[in-house]
């Protein structure tokens, strides 16, 4: 969370180092500044609440300067209020983190004995006061940043800029992700290759442990034991236009509807159409030894996952466990030789799935890894890499990536029956078929936007929403769920359908909408007993099926959605977009900030 950026330049910095920020204002919009460096002064410029409060202060109180650093800020350590907004700084040094420092406490009391004042209640201020007493205490930056580093715990991605040195800029990265951008007579450092995207595509990734000294000619680096050593410098191929919003009002509404494309772009690495087969991109990769699987991930990507053992399950006969990410690590999972470790991921970088990825490769784990930012850090750990082709997803909520994720992991649970003699050739033919079939179903399902907009209006008043699901069609309901919350700030439940008589039935009344996600298919009598339930207790229904369940059972509903008729095997992928059509539309009707909703952040890189 929180995005940082620095740019030694040739020109003035300032309006380019927003422009970088709003490019990772989905990593957290609590707070925004900059800092520039200019005659042996550092100028710093800071606003609370989104960019445009930061872009307001800047044009009453410019930054001119070509060498500068910038932040946008995900609160953790202190409210979002311009005091605790970065740049920090003392006389001497300016810096912007993103990650926590875990021993600032201790740091700060010997600092505070020292005589330091600190102005903000945040983590990251005792960097710039220990990198700072070493400044002058007569130490050059490279010897002050090489004394501190050592001392702080936890993760961080750090961009220091020096009073008395308009000539470099130095960053540092321990479990936040932190790229170097080489420019023309410019040099650049970010969170990622996207916000460098409009400067550079030339991009070189830092390791664990690594810091960085950037002028405006040259870079270097050095690993954790100060030994300098190269990183290869890569094109990003992210581009500029890749983060705009195009005739769509949002991103969301915009990733929403790149769903068939994305999903076809996914899935053309992991099926051979004119075949009618499976194959994973690391086709040698031996996957017959595995005799349990462990899913480990958090968020969308979490329910991504509780679908896929459905899947795993039903076609391989693997035995999964799954885990929010959060949880795993603290229990001391029991995990078994020879396990596959699966971890689902849209930016690679959230802090819980990384510590868990890296606590079941201690294990001996074997890793696989479904992400969709292939230079992220769990693309790199990983033993096997499954890449989602979903593009940048820049709306905090996320779509796309979902169903990218739901198409890999349908290819994988079929590769894996396969492997283990529990798919015939004929089978997995039928199988692919159906995949293959998906981006038309996409867009089918997408075709009803209209329809859904218009709808929204039965559910933007509620103070509670339910949405039911059986089976793979159960995660849907809690996806669903998330995404109300996330965006329209209703209190929404997912449930399985049959559960619902153990609890939340007793919430229902006519003010409580109920989301039924049934497709036709082997569950869907029991789901719509469970739906006639609701009704008769004066429930109000929106029931999502295809025609012949709305033809069965839409009798007596508020409303319905009709989907195309699909296998059961795709009708995740499908029934997603309703349910985030719904949420967007909802959302758009209540006047919220649809791809910034408040107290979220994209990538959640501290636990
Ligand atoms: C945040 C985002 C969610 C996302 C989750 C996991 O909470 O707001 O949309 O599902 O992180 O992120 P990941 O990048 O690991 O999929």
């Amino acid at each position: 969370m929180c995005g940082i950026i620095g740019i030694i330049g040739k020109d003035q910095v300032a309006d380019r180092l927003v422009d970088g920020l709003r490019r990772m204002e989905y990593r957290g919009y609590d707070s925004a500044g900059v800092c520039t460096v200019k005659d042996g002064a550092l100028v710093r410029r800071r606003a609370e609440g989104k960019l445009a409060n930061l872009v307001k202060e800047l044009a009453a109180h410019p930054a001119p300067g070509t060498v500068g650093i910038a932040h946008t800020r995900w609160a953790t350590h202190g409210a979002p209020t311009t005091s605790n907004a970065h740049p920090h700084a003392t006389g001497e040094v300016a810096l912007v983190h993103n990650g926590i420092i875990e021993n600032f406490r201790p740091l700060r009391e010997a600092l505070i004995a020292r005589g330091r004042r600190f102005e903000s209640e945040t983590d990251t201020e005792v960097v710039a006061h220990l990198i700072s007493e070493q400044v002058e205490a007569g130490k050059s930056p490279q010897e002050a940043v090489e004394a501190v580093l050592p001392q702080l715990r936890g993760a961080f991605a750090l961009a220091i800029a020096f009073r008395q040195h308009p000539d470099l800029l130095i960053g540092a990265r321990l479990g936040s992700p932190l790229v170097v951008g080489y420019g023309e007579g410019e040099t650049y450092l970010g969170s990622d290759a996207l916000a460098l995207a409009p400067l550079t595509q030339r991009i070189a990734y830092l390791e664990e442990g690594d810091w960085v000294v950037i002028t405006r000619d040259g870079v270097r680096i050095f690993d954790r034991e100060n030994k300098e050593v190269e990183r290869d410098v890569t094109t990003s191929g992210v581009t500029a236009a890749a983060v705009e919003k195009g005739p769509y009002r949002h991103f969301m509404q915009k990733e929403i509807f790149e769903q068939p494309t994305v999903v076809a772009q996914t899935l053309s690495s992991y099926i051979r159409p004119l075949e009618q087969t499976v194959a994973l991109p690391q086709m040698d990769f031996d996957l017959d030894g595995i005799d349990r699987i462990t899913i480990v991930a958090c968020g969308t990507s979490f329910y991504a996952g509780m679908v896929a053992k459905y899947w795993f399950e039903t076609f391989a006969r693997v035995p999964v466990d799954i885990d929010v990410a959060s949880e795993f690590r603290y229990r001391d999972p029991v995990l078994q030789p020879g396990g596959l470790a699966l971890f689902i991921s849209q930016s690679g970088e959230t802090a819980d799935t990384l510590a868990a990825l890296r606590h079941c490769k201690a294990q001996g784990q074997t890793i696989a890894v479904v992400v969709n930012v292939p230079t992220s850090s769990m693309a790199r750990e990983a033993d096997l890499l499954l890449p989602t082709h979903a593009g940048p997803e820049i709306g905090v909520a996320s779509t796309k990536a979902f169903t990218c994720q739901l198409a890999v992991l349908a290819a994988l649970a079929a590769h894996l029956a396969l492997r283990k003699g529990k798919l015939s050739a004929a089978e997995e033919r039928e199988i692919v078929r159906h995949l293959i079939e998906a981006p038309a179903a996409l867009n089918a399902a997408l075709a009803h936007d209209e329809e859904i907009a218009a709808m929204a209006h039965l559910v933007a008043p509620a103070r509670d929403v339910l949405y039911l699901g059986r089976g793979p069609d159960y995660p849907l309901a809690l996806e669903g769920a998330l995404k109300l919350k996330e965006i329209s700030y209703i209190h929404a439940e997912g449930y399985a359908s049959g559960e619902m008589k153990h609890g939340p039935i007793a919430l229902i009344d006519e003010a409580v909408p109920v989301i039924v996600l049934a497709p036709s298919g082997p569950l869907f009598e029991k789901t719509v007993s469970n739906m006639q339930e609701v009704m008769a207790r004066g429930g109000k229904i929106v029931l999502i099926s295809d025609a012949e369940g709305l033809a069965e059972a839409g009798e007596g509903s508020m409303a319905t959605i009709e989907m195309p008729r699909v296998h059961p095997l795709i009708a995740p992928l499908v029934y997603a977009v309703p349910v985030q059509l719904l949420a967007y539309h909802v959302a758009v009707a209540k006047g919220t900030d649809v791809d910034q909703p408040r107290n979220l952040a994209k990538s959640v890189t501290v636990e």
